[in-house]
């Protein structure tokens, strides 16, 4: 089937309204466009449980802070559309900004606690901006399932607590990292790194494997990892450590022992491009 395209509200719930009435169930993949592997997945995954698939591209101002890449953000619409339409999506739902956040627009959300750790403490503002435009995104395409990736995992505890929290009528489906084939997790920042900083990138990654091998021979001092991960970066060129962390992964709050249900998540810098990646410890299998 053609893939359709919304830019305003109105015509989004017009073809909301008409699937519904003919018995489809939606399923909703929030982007900020610069499709790759790792958006695919998440397409591939609402097709498979849905009905009708609604893909938003919407590179959201609300989630950036003042010195960040809003304005350099990639925008990749033809490319984006084809991702689309190659995984199986029906609706392609692409906002102009005052559409979203009209003069004068005033109300926000904030999913307290769990948005000021990691990502949340080098990005201040950033988790409101996400849980406003989620929220947003919610209301206006009404999705029976809406799918996020496990590489922003901060962002993906936030969305349950609040769709938890305020009683979303909405199951949300966490998809595992996609990686390329040296480890790198997929990302649409990846692409502003230099050849150099791509190939010293790869130390995110190492470090997770080192932490996930030392807890694998018994290792439990939360302290001991993060001084082995740190290390790795440290010696890595032009890489520096915004923060590497070891969490309970439902309260977000740091262990000092390494038990079943934490997250390790990193944050480096390579210039200006800030990369992250984690992994879930489950006990015996991670994720
Ligand atoms: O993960 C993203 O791309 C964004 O944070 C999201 C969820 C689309 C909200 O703007």
């Amino acid at each position: 089937m053609a893939l359709e395209i919304a830019r305003s509200v109105d015509e989004l719930r017009r073809l909301v309204e008409s699937a519904r009435r003919n018995g489809l169930t939606i399923g909703l993949v929030p982007t900020m466009g610069a499709l790759h592997e790792g958006h695919a997945s998440l397409i591939r995954a609402a097709r498979g449980e849905t009905g009708w698939v609604i893909v938003s591209i919407f590179v959201n101002p609300t989630q950036f802070g003042p010195n960040e890449d809003y304005q350099r953000y990639p925008r990749t619409w033809e490319q984006d559309l084809a991702v689309c339409q190659a995984n199986g999506a029906d609706l392609v739902f692409a906002p102009p900004v005052k559409e979203v956040f009209p003069p004068g627009y005033s109300t926000f959300v904030e999913v307290t606690k769990l948005q000021d750790p990691l990502c949340g403490g080098s990005r201040p503002g950033h988790f409101r901006g996400v849980a406003t435009v989620v929220l947003k995104l919610f209301n206006m395409t009404t999705p029976d399932r809406a799918y996020f990736g496990q590489k922003d995992a901060q962002q993906a505890r936030i969305i349950r607590q609040l769709v938890r929290d305020l009683n979303l009528p909405v199951t949300i489906r966490v998809c595992p990292i996609v990686r390329e084939p040296d480890g790198l997790a997929l990302s649409s920042r990846n692409r502003y790194l230099s050849p150099e900083d791509r190939h010293s990138a790869t130390v995110l990654y190492r470090a997770l494997e080192t932490a996930r091998r030392m807890i694998e021979s018994g290792e439990r001092n939360a302290a001991c990892i993060r001084e082995r991960m740190l290390a790795m970066i440290q010696s890595t060129p032009r890489a520096v450590a915004e923060y590497v962390d070891i969490v309970d992964y439902e309260t977000m709050q740091p262990v000092a022992n390494v038990q079943s249900g934490i997250l390790i998540a990193l944050a480096v810098k390579f210039g200006a491009t800030r990369l992250i990646d984690n992994f879930l410890w489950h006990g015996e299998s991670t994720g």
